[in-house]
């Protein structure tokens, strides 16, 4: 381990080096204290005000009140593990992409950010393609315009409210809005900025022609950076509002999906990580950007210079769970979490579920389908099949989703070595196993299940010199402790059961369509 910078620090402070990983999520603001050996000393989360939702499609949320909620989480977490402020030796952040945070000359927010959830864009990404043309846009960016990405965002902005867009002097994302208020300066991560359809990702730089076409000027826009770069240092206003030592390095870190792929070990090629939180993502690092010629994937650069990801995004993997949790599950009679209960069940249905099967297109769908007017299905069902049946074929249709990214992996020859869980899909038993069957390939469960934050803390480690780089960090800090193996009667079951699930959705599009 090199330790260049923080030797005299770490001989001053008498103690192993300390950094902090920030998450601006949906929900809250995790702030998460690792020590040099990737072990966490602490950690504290501040929820946020829920995403306002005024029309079907629209989500928004207050940036001050990340900016709150940064102030909150990080006191938070110093003060548990009896921390002060000169013990951080560097600062990373990860946070919610795609939001559209606008601000006025004064710096002051013009109005509540457009958030990754807010789809009200398509009128916009239309106009956007006709403008640039399909493959030219897929050129410039690695990507087609979806109404989750920033720019739309701005350009719906500029069409429906052009009193306020006139007052725009600079725009960010989520995470780099509560950095500029820690730090006083506009700075974003390769990975995030390619969330914005607004950079060039095979180069790794603000795209001139994109910003012509969104007629955007580029000073609008923070300064680029790879994701363990350092970027600012903490100011004394943002002392002040966190506890934190004015002066404190503060590295660029990464959107929260390069993020949390960095703090489950995924960074070189053959790495690939299945995670399900509200939704789901199916991560592959590569070292070249990948193209999906049909835009079913999102091709991002990631957070270790050089190398870039190709993901899938299902819409509503977790959400399925809670949505049947939330209208149709029962209290659990003892007082346990009643996802333990449904969960409990589901285990002793057999797998197949006797032919029930789930897509889950409650919020539409991003992969494989592009699709916003897709709409779940719940098909096969017979008077044998009983809630628990449910429960299964709402796991399995998960998993089969998330499949459907290993599916178009194939298809575009992205390597899968390794395949490592995160998420609640990793806490549940059963979820584990339904995903190792469903995949047909032995996956690993980390020790450290903190996601993003964790990864920010790596990408503050690397900055802070205490690893020599992302990849010898990740060798150091996180570590396999458990391995599920796929059975293979079950991959066969599995695979018939997939078959079937690939028709529904064909089957019952032209149900839903406009
Ligand atoms: C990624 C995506 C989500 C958000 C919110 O494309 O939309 O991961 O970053 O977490």
């Amino acid at each position: 381990m090199r330790r260049c910078v923080c030797d005299s620090w770490n001989r001053n402070r008498g103690g192993v080096i300390k950094v902090l990983g920030i998450d601006v999520g949906t929900g809250g603001t995790r702030a998460l204290v690792m020590d040099d050996e990737g072990r966490i000393v602490s950690s504290a989360t501040e929820e946020h005000a829920p995403f306002a939702s005024p029309k079907i499609g629209w989500a928004e949320q207050r940036p001050e009140d990340w900016w709150r909620a940064c102030g909150v989480a990080v006191s938070k977490a110093l003060a548990k593990a009896n921390l002060r402020g000169e013990d951080i030796a560097c600062v990373g952040f990860s946070g919610q992409m795609h939001g559209a945070v606008l601000l006025d000359e004064r710096d002051e927010v013009v109005r509540p950010a457009l958030i990754w959830c807010d789809v009200r864009t398509q009128k916009q990404c239309d106009d956007l393609t006709a403008k640039v043309g399909a493959e030219r846009l897929i050129q410039l960016t690695c990507n087609p315009a979806l109404a989750n990405f920033t720019v739309t965002k701005f350009l719906w902005v500029r069409e429906n409210e052009p009193e306020l867009w006139r007052r725009v002097r600079s725009v960010m994302l989520p995470k780099d809005y509560v950095r500029f208020r820690l730090t006083g300066e506009r700075a974003t991560d390769m990975a995030d900025a390619s969330g914005t359809l607004l950079l060039d990702v095979a180069h790794r730089r603000w795209s001139k022609e994109m910003l012509q076409a969104a007629e955007m000027d580029e000073r609008w826009l923070p300064g680029l950076f790879e994701s363990p770069d350092v970027c600012g240092q903490v100011s004394a206003a943002g002392a002040a509002a966190t506890g934190l030592k004015a002066g404190t390095p503060v590295v660029a870190g990464a959107g929260d999906q390069a993020a949390g792929a960095t703090g489950m070990g995924i960074v070189a090629a053959g790495g690939v990580s299945a995670t399900i939180g509200t939704s789901g993502v199916v991560f592959a690092a590569t070292d070249r950007p990948a193209l999906d010629p049909k835009g079913r994937l999102h091709t991002f650069c990631h957070a270790i210079p050089g190398r870039w990801h190709v993901m899938g995004v299902t819409q509503a993997a977790g959400l399925s769970l809670r949505w049947f949790r939330d209208q149709f599950g029962t209290e659990s009679k003892d007082g346990g979490d009643p996802y333990d209960a449904l969960v409990d069940a589901a285990a002793t249905v057999a797998p197949g579920c006797d032919g029930l099967l789930w897509t889950p297109y409650l919020m539409g769908e991003r992969t494989p389908h592009l699709d916003g007017n897709a709409r779940a299905a719940l098909v096969g069902l017979s008077a044998s099949h009983t809630r628990a049946h449910v429960v299964r074929a709402i796991l399995e249709g998960v998993a089969f989703s998330l499949r459907d990214t290993f599916s178009i992996f194939e298809e575009m020859k992205v390597p899968v070595k390794k395949i490592r869980l995160g998420g609640g899909g990793a806490r549940s038993k059963l979820w584990r196993q339904i995903q190792a069957d469903i995949y047909g390939q032995e996956i690993e469960i980390v020790e450290a299940e903190e996601g993003a934050a964790y990864g920010a803390a790596i990408l503050a480690g690397v900055g802070a010199k205490v690893w020599p780089s992302v990849d010898a960090a990740c060798e150091r800090t996180v570590r396999v402790k458990e391995r599920v193996a796929a059975r293979g009667d079950v991959v066969l079951v599995m695979n018939h059961s997939y078959a079937a699930y690939r028709r529904v959705y064909p089957a019952t599009k032209a149900i839903f369509a406009g």
